[in-house]
């Protein structure tokens, strides 16, 4: 399957692995690259950027395809040295960067003088235009579904999508809810020219994550996500847990009143509590609605494969059935 997004990243698939915390090191983003995708480790994991060139280094070792680094930009105080990473990003070969938080636009030069892919996440339409105008060369537009930030505008893919189809000139991949081939089928009906995925990538086999995270989401339906840090105007969707329902708790008191110091214990330091010690309560960890529709830990290879033979069955058995006059769309998907 070519698309623009295949084309313009020098991949086999159209998915692509998000930056996940303590998620996205260089075994996953090797597998996901591996496999056909575009795997992306996550730069901030890596403390320093000496540290993000070793990781980048690691991956390379186990892949010769292409693969990018997630630079988020967080609300902090102290700004971690983007630059810095931006230059271990450039040295270590890196052509593509999924940047994510705040605008790019400060470090956009860097990032286009390094001869670097943008892709921008965003979570409205407003967003990916401001990231179109500013050069980014892609979007992933990433609805309310999505594990982590959704933003706050609460809009489902379903809207967003399109919306985003009808507006932008560059090309888009779909984020948030892909599980499957339906999910990339849809997207691409949608407008998307491919799909990026977190949640989903944490049950594979090559994940690098205590098995206590990956039996959770086996164990986990559609209906065990929540909303927290909605006063701060930083919501993060999250899988619930004893260390979330006692951060909703806090919440429920302080109200409008909330500041991040009152629920300090419940985010802060979690992420390696729970991927590395496999603490399943420690805290709020990002996790998507689509852990509903998560059933088995594959290898990366089998799931982008099953991803991509699924869609083709869809697209040509069940999606043509129905222009043929097989109103049962019974030309069976599995
Ligand atoms: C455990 C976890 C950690 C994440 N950490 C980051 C991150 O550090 N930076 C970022 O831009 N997105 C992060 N995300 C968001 C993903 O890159 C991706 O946009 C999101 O998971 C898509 O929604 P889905 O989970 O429904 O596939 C994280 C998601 C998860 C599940």
């Amino acid at each position: 399957m070519k698309t623009a997004i295949t084309e313009m990243l020098g991949i086999e698939h159209p998915i692509v692995q998000g930056g996940m915390h303590y998620v996205g090191f260089a075994e996953l983003a090797a597998a996901v690259s591996n496999a056909g995708g575009l795997g992306i480790i996550t730069g901030l994991t890596q403390r320093t950027p000496e540290l993000l060139a070793k990781e980048i280094a690691r991956c390379r070792d186990v892949t010769d395809k292409p693969f990018g680094v997630n630079l988020t930009f967080l609300p902090t105080f102290t700004a971690p040295p983007y630059r810095e990473y931006i230059a271990a990003i450039k040295e270590g070969g890196v052509r593509v960067v999924e940047t994510a938080g705040r605008s790019p636009e400060q470090y956009m030069p860097a990032l286009k003088a390094a001869g670097i892919k943008v892709i921008h996440k965003c979570t409205s339409v407003r967003h990916s235009l401001k990231a179109q105008q500013i050069g980014c060369d892609a979007v992933s537009v990433d609805g309310f579904e999505c594990g982590g930030h959704p933003g706050e505008d609460d809009m489902p893919n379903m809207i967003l999508l399109p919306r985003a189809a009808d507006e932008l000139t560059i090309p888009f991949i779909a984020s948030g809810g892909m599980a499957d081939g339906r999910s990339l089928v849809a997207a691409l009906a949608l407008g998307a020219a491919g799909v990026n995925m977190g949640t989903r990538f944490i049950a594979t086999k090559e994940a690098p994550v205590h098995q206590n995270v990956k039996d959770a989401l086996l164990k986990a339906t559609e209906l065990d996500t929540r909303l927290v840090m909605r006063a701060l105007r930083n919501t993060e969707r999250v899988l619930t847990n004893k260390g979330v329902e006692r951060l909703i708790e806090i919440e429920r008191e302080k109200g409008k009143n909330l500041t991040i110091q009152d629920i300090h214990d419940e985010v802060a330091g979690v992420y390696p509590k729970v991927m590395v010690d496999g603490d399943m309560d420690a805290g709020a960890w990002s996790c998507g609605l689509v852990v509903g529709l998560i059933h088995d830990i594959p290898t990366v290879k089998e799931l982008i494969d099953r991803i991509m033979a699924e869609a083709e069955r869809l697209i040509r058995s069940r999606l043509t059935g129905f222009l043929d006059g097989d109103i049962s769309g019974a030309r069976k998907v599995a």
